[in-house]
């Protein structure tokens, strides 16, 4: 066995394999491994003509295989597997040595490993790759988290296999040490799961309350997509929209269960911001909704309660409220957004990292599920302003909101009146709202605490700590 691979691969699955051959293409000795060994044989016999493969039946033979330092990266499933594996070839790896997991692992699970293999002067980088099965191969975003050696190490191979933004730059970049990369993938699923509520609303109202067909409202996303809204969620809602179910004849999407389903990245979006004390309520109502999505029960139990039903619009209204809804789906995309970077900002507070806010906007510009053209302007506003306390102050995006509000309270009240949940749209300018509001009832909680616990609170004429004697027979 001659030493001459570029780079391994353990975990030949679709992601791993796609990530593998992406590898090979790009004119890297690919090292491949799997702990089936029948996986690896059809990867090269499959596809062994699209690069350099070299195929290895053990562990011991994909390490004696690859160049030093040695590169490996594990494609295999998060949690326990990962660390079986981590375990399995940590002992035949030598100091200097670089491990990724491009997995999706939890941040906290790739701090431990980090820390793990750093005393054995191994190098560990949790990498978050986004794009699925045709980003793995054809370039996807890649969000490496570990130290600035390792990355360095990697990144001609990194940049040779991501997507490229619009303006040809590569969709990856050293986004922090440890669990830095991690995190971002994590929250970048969890404004994934936003942007598709909210798409999934605006689709809602244009349907019930606009009464217009999937084909029209595949129309009305056409033309969204071809201005600010313009993203690949977008694009592949319209194309949704137009699919015909095979069998029955009828829109597809009304063949589909309405029971959404979660592998539990946008849990963990949520789960880590009650956590740092971040609120990301566009995020936590996009996971509550698939979830109440699929409670059959429950809903089957309710579906009597009183409450109107929507009526669909005359033609002409209904054109302008397809307008105005499409400023409350850019209003409230908007608010997501600022609520994922408050987030990114504070768990780089929390765990030391140095993660630039701009640069993770530009890395998602492609390859990615949320990649938009919108992520430009993120790019821009934290370019101008590295310090921004949140996107939704950046002078643009604020001049957008002033000029949606209107609208976007329009669709929101319609919505409520006609009784279709829009639970995005509505804790998006909630938020909103709160954040411009001059006094919050909040001062009535801490009252409300201070009476029934003793918690005290603070005056807003003079510094310290009160508690009032409340009176009576308490
Ligand atoms: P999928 O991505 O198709 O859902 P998976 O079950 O997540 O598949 O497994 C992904 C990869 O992890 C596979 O390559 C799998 O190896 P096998 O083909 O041998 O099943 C690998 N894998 C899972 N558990 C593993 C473990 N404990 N040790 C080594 N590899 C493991």
């Amino acid at each position: 066995m001659s030493t001459s691979a570029d780079i391994g691969v353990t975990g030949l699955a679709v992601m791993g394999s796609n990530l593998a051959r992406n590898l090979a293409r790009n004119g890297n000795t690919v090292a491949v491994h799997n702990r089936t060994p029948a996986k690896t044989r059809s990867l090269v016999e499959d596809f062994g003509d699209e690069g350099a493969f070299v195929p290895a039946e053990s562990p011991q033979e994909l390490v004696a295989s690859l160049k030093r330092p040695r590169r490996l990266i594990t494609m295999v499933k998060a949690g326990e597997a990962t660390d079986a594996v981590i375990g399995e070839f940590a002992p035949l790896l030598e100091e200097g040595d670089v491990v990724v997991d491009g997995g999706n692992a939890h941040f906290a699970d790739t701090r431990r490993r980090e820390r793990e293999l750093r005393e054995r002067g191994i190098h560990f980088v949790g990498a978050g790759i986004s794009g699925g099965e045709e980003g793995a191969l054809r370039g996807p975003s890649i969000m490496p988290g570990g130290s600035a050696e390792a990355y360095a190490s990697l990144a001609p191979m990194l940049e040779s296999i991501a997507a490229e933004a619009p303006d040809g730059a590569p969709c990856t970049t050293h986004v922090g040490t440890d669990g830095a990369g991690h995190f971002v993938k994590m929250v970048h699923n969890g404004i994934e799961y936003a942007d598709m509520q909210l798409i999934g609303e605006a689709f809602h109202l244009l349907r019930d309350v606009a009464g217009y067909t999937p084909e029209q409202i595949a129309d009305v996303f056409g033309t969204w997509n071809r201005g600010r809204l313009d993203s690949y969620l977008m694009e592949i809602s319209a194309q949704v929209l137009t699919h015909t179910d095979a069998e029955t004849g009828a829109p597809f999407v009304d063949a589909v269960a309405d029971s959404a389903e979660q592998k539990g990245t946008g849990r963990w979006t949520v789960q880590t911001a009650l956590e740092l004390g971040v609120p990301v309520s566009g995020i936590a109502e996009a996971v509550f909704a698939r979830s109440l999505s699929g409670h059959g029960v429950l809903r089957a139990a309710s579906s009597g309660l009183p409450g109107p039903r929507a009526e669909a619009m005359e033609s002409d209204a209904a054109g302008r409220f397809a307008d105005q809804i499409e400023q409350a789906l850019y209003a409230s995309k908007l608010v997501s957004y600022a609520q994922g970077w408050h987030m990114m900002r504070a768990g780089a507070q929390e765990y030391d990292w140095d993660i630039d806010l701009g640069a993770v906007a530009a890395i998602w510009r492609g390859g990615c599920i949320i990649r938009a053209a919108f992520l430009d302007r993120v790019r821009a506003a934290y370019a101008a302003d590295p310090g921004l306390t949140t996107l939704l102050a950046d002078e643009g995006f604020s001049r957008e909101l002033g000029r949606a509000q209107g609208d976007w309270r329009a669709v929101v009240a319609t919505a409520t009146r006609h009784g279709v949940p829009v639970p995005g749209f509505s804790a998006a300018l909630s938020y909103y709202d709160t954040l411009r509001a001059g006094r919050l009832p909040a001062a009535l909680t801490q009252a409300q605490r201070d009476f029934f616990g003793a918690h005290t609170y603070r005056r807003v004429d003079r510094e310290g700590v009160f508690h009032t004697r409340w009176g009576g027979d308490r």
